[in-house]
């Protein structure tokens, strides 16, 4: 069973799962602030789901490249929405500050 990692916690789940569903499963957020209320939940249009991932997931979705193409968000600055992506093995995920999570640091 693939672990996530988020937030200092391991999260287990079944290959495939969507990580953002993986993350509200165990009771945490991909979301900042206000972004945890006001989101598209789930369906790739927000963008607040945002976030940088490392380990064995799907690659990028047409819905993604588009969400990401535009403000705040940029493409090829390496994040992936959360609600897009499957777990497909290990993986870490951090969040980033800022509204959509688009503050990389
Ligand atoms: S929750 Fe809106 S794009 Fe992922």
């Amino acid at each position: 069973m693939p672990i996530v990692r988020y937030q200092g916690e391991l999260l287990e789940c079944k290959p495939g799962a969507t990580l953002r569903d993986v993350i509200l499963k165990y009771g945490l957020t991909v979301h900042n602030r206000n972004a945890r209320y006001i989101n598209c939940k789930g369906f790739g249009t927000c963008g607040t789901c945002a976030v940088k991932i490392t380990g064995n997931i799907n690659p990028l979705t047409r819905l993604e490249k588009w969400r990401l193409d535009f403000p705040p968000h940029h493409q090829n600055r390496g994040l992936r929405l959360a609600c897009q992506v499957e777990v497909l093995g290990d993986v870490e995920v951090k969040k980033y500050e800022g509204f959509w999570g688009e503050k990389i640091t």
